[in-house]
């Protein structure tokens, strides 16, 4: 056997950490190069978030290669430019829609879709084409938070027209139902009325949908991830524990249908005093900033519980409208900023 068939074989033994695949197969190992002397060199490409993941495996594989017979040097490059990549030929993009972000979280109340909402109107003030779906259908809290009370039409009778306010269109299926109403739906109905909305909602062209999810990694969530192409996710929690061991199931979720999870968002970080704008550690701090540093992804925003954001949502109006000079806005600008940078701006 000839040495490149020997370190192919070599290689073949490892897999990769994030699609389970053939590293060669996944594409993560790339520009294999044998020279006569026997050097190897190749480029290791690596979806950013996970460069903690890619220089581990890195040194494995130089490990493995350095025990093969006849090579000479070893040259392995590590990159970390990679598109996020589907997994299967299940996950579809919607026709019109450039990039499709999911914010999620590992229980309810932690201020999921108050970041959801915030974020894709701070987007939508960066002059992009921003939509919005609340894919919550067990409890959807768009009408609410957009104040929105009017029901979608439709032109053709196939596709519904999203509700625009703010320069924002939005989706829910709270917009559908009288408020109160319980949603009760059985798994099946669920994935499907989600779909539904994801497919026969008339988006026309968008930069990015936002796409606030249920709490939790129950069904919705995977036949939402294997059925169509995510372009990342963002986890919202709160500082304390419970919350925190739940983000880590909803980071395992995303992993395993290949979803880069772009980082977690830490809610009600710290209180502000709405009358002296003293902060106080009401919780424990760092927790959500330790748990990030040890799965290996950025803590993305440290959001205040501040009365002025929970009143503005109550009013129908998110902050990032409603006060766009305030701290808290410039937070969510941020975490705006850095989904452009990382995601819409990222080749
Ligand atoms: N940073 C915050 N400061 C103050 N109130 C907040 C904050 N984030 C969320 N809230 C409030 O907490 C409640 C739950 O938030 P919500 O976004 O509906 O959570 P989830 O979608 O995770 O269930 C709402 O009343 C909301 O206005
Ligand atoms: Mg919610």
């Amino acid at each position: 056997m000839n040495l490149e068939s020997k370190i192919v074989n070599a290689l073949k033994t490892v897999k990769d950490p994030f699609s389970q695949q053939d590293l060669l197969v996944a594409g993560v190992v790339q520009g294999l190069k044998v020279t006569e002397k026997g050097s190897v060199s190749f480029v290791l490409e690596i979806d950013t978030q996970y460069l903690q993941k890619g220089r581990e495996l890195k040194e494995t594989l130089e490990s493995l290669l350095k025990n093969i017979d006849d090579i000479g040097e070893v040259n392995i490059v590590l990159t970390a430019q990679r598109k996020p990549r589907a997994n299967n030929s299940l996950q579809k993009s919607i026709p019109g829609i450039t990039h499709i972000l999911a914010v999620a979280s590992g229980k309810g109340g932690v201020g999921k879709s108050t970041t959801a909402v915030n974020l894709a109107c701070a987007l939508q003030q960066m002059n992009l084409k921003v939509g919005a779906l609340d894919a919550d259908i067990y409890g959807p809290s768009f009408p609410r938070l957009l104040g929105i009370n009017e029901k979608p039409t439709t032109d053709d009778g196939k596709l519904m027209n999203p509700i625009e306010v703010h320069g924002l269109k939005s989706m829910s299926m709270g917009y559908m139902m009288a408020e109160g109403a319980p949603a009760i739906w059985r798994g099946p109905m669920a994935q499907k009325a989600l779909q539904q909305m994801l497919h026969q909602t008339k988006w026309g062209e968008l930069d990015i949908l936002v796409v606030d999810l249920p709490p939790g990694t129950g069904d919705v969530h995977l036949s939402l991830a294997q059925l169509t192409l995510i372009s990342g996710a963002i986890i919202v929690s709160t500082p304390q524990d419970l919350a925190l061991i739940d983000a880590r199931r909803g980071l395992e979720m995303f992993l395993k249908v290949n979803v880069p999870v772009l980082g977690l968002v830490e809610n009600m970080s710290y209180f502000l005093c709405p009358h002296c704008e003293g902060r106080s550690d009401i919780f424990e701090t760092g927790g959500v900033h330790c748990e990030a540093k040890k799965l290996g992804l950025p803590l993305l925003a440290e959001i205040p519980l501040h009365m002025a954001i929970r009143e503005a949502s109550e009013r129908g109006k998110p902050i990032v409208l409603n006060d766009p000079m305030s701290n808290e806005s410039q937070i969510y600008r941020s975490l705006a900023a850095f989904v452009v940078n990382n995601l819409i701006n990222k080749k």
